[in-house]
């Protein structure tokens, strides 16, 4: 059997997980989900799920995969015994990273088709009346939507490929730090417009009045959506670290750059919504045709789209590496197969499955045909189901499997191993025994509606 890989240094995994961690959930999700709930208060119930909940389940999730050196359903193997019930935590995870990835990409073909439109000059030379039908149009295309799907996926199988330290770190290496780069030239443009003062006060200014209980559970949900939690990708990095790597330390930066992006993310988009006198409650076209207007009308737009469009790529395109590598490392450690044989598998079933949400916009067959059925066409279906139950389940099975059934000399050890943030051991432990479950089961109860 192949020795287990491991990253090359302490800083290609932060990268490698803050990539997974940032991604299209903090550029185009967490804006206007704070817009549609009224920004302020709503910003404070997501940082309070963050540190409360958020941080506690991934601390657990990487150290479940260091202390067993194995992929999702492996690692359950290892510490709960061959049968054991837990292992269907590991296999729901990967079910996860499938259905999350098939639609993912779609999205991210989105923005590989905005970036190509703004760096051949064909988006801001519109007038605004003309964005809207470029979006709808695009999101109808069969075409359209299959080619940048192949192609996104096609990326991220080609990095995933390389292997864990020569693929996935290098690339994490590379792209994150453009990824700042690139927002910081946004942020420094976005503060210069009249509309900076007013997104300040959105974002920060606390009032209630908007937020619901159903918004602050969205906050719940999304807190895992956005620090890729339950399902296995934290799990999967951390199989990939070495024993005296300080995990608590880890988590914390994780976390921090993570909801740093979001809110720097939210500091660009709302000043220049702002000051094109758009509203911040627009939902999913958000970042896809107001903010485009609003470049066509900005001075140096020209430059500045396509490096908002080729933010999101990066962004997205780290998050799907580690979607793909989940399923990837489970196919090799479960059927001992090579990398390349595991990777072009995943991907391409994974592609497969992304077809139906590719056609969401334009064939009857997946968009509207299921909407009479369920309610939702089969994109927004994938996503709720995702958001809702598979990762909350997930997240939920992690925190107590490893808050009340790991033997306590393991855990102990490993939260120990290599921190100096030995104090939190009792707050972390206390916060995933009883917080974390019963914020995950208040989701659940939401989801069908009792809450
Ligand atoms: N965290 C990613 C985002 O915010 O876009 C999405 C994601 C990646 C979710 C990996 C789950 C995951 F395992």
């Amino acid at each position: 059997m192949e020795q287990r890989a491991h990253w090359g240094s302490r800083l290609g995994f932060i990268l490698a997980a803050a990539g997974s961690a940032v991604g299209l959930g903090n550029i185009w999700k967490f804006p206007y989900i704070t817009g549609e709930n009224g920004g302020g208060a709503f910003v404070v119930v997501y940082l309070l799920c963050v540190m409360l909940v958020g941080l506690p389940v991934m601390v657990a999730e990487i150290l479940i995969g260091r202390s067993t050196q194995g992929s999702p359903a492996r690692a359950f193997r290892t510490l709960a015994g061959k049968g054991s019930p837990w292992i269907s935590m590991g296999w729901l995870g990967v079910a996860s990273a499938f259905v999350i990835l098939s639609y993912y990409s779609v999205v991210a073909g989105w923005s590989l088709h905005f970036t190509y439109l703004s760096l051949t000059g064909n988006l801001v030379n519109l007038v605004p009346a003309e964005f809207e039908p470029l979006f709808e149009s695009m999101y109808a295309s069969p075409g359209l939507n299959l080619t940048w799907h192949a192609v996104f996926i096609g990326l991220t199988m080609a990095v995933v490929l390389g292997g864990v330290s020569k693929g996935v770190e290098r690339w994490s290496r590379i792209l994150m730090p453009a990824l700042f780069v690139m927002m910081l030239i946004l942020l420094a443009k976005a503060f210069t417009l009249d509309g900076f003062d007013r997104a300040v006060d959105f974002m920060f200014g606390f009032r209630t009045d908007k937020l619901t209980g159903a918004g602050a559970l969205e906050a719940l949900g999304h807190a895992f959506f956005s620090l890729s939690l339950g399902m296995g990708a934290m799990l999967t990095y951390g199989s990939y670290l070495r024993k005296d790597d300080d995990i608590m330390g880890a988590s914390i930066t994780i976390t921090a750059l993570d909801t740093a992006v979001a809110i720097a993310a939210s500091m660009i988009l709302f000043p220049i919504l702002f000051t094109h006198n758009m509203e911040a409650a627009q939902g999913p076209g958000l970042v896809f045709i107001s903010i485009p207007i609003a470049f066509s009308q900005m001075a140096g737009g020209a430059y500045l789209a396509p490096i908002f469009f080729g933010l999101l790529v990066f962004a997205a395109l780290t998050s799907a590496i580690s979607m793909l590598e989940v399923t990837t490392s489970s196919f090799i450690d479960g059927n001992s197969w090579s990398r390349k044989k595991a990777t072009l598998l995943a991907g391409g079933l994974i592609f497969l499955v992304g077809i139906p949400s590719a056609l969401s916009g334009g064939t009857a067959l997946f968009g509207s045909n299921i909407e009479g059925l369920v309610g939702k066409n089969w994109f927004d279906s994938f996503d709720y189901l995702a958001t809702n139950w598979m990762l909350p389940l997930g997240g939920l099975g992690i925190a107590v499997y490893t808050a009340w059934r790991m033997n306590e000399a393991i855990r102990h050890d490993h939260f120990l191993a290599g921190s100096k943030l030995r104090h939190f051991y009792k707050i972390w432990l206390l916060l995933l025994k009883f917080l974390v479950p019963v914020a995950i089961i208040l989701i659940f109860l939401h989801a069908i509606g009792l809450v």
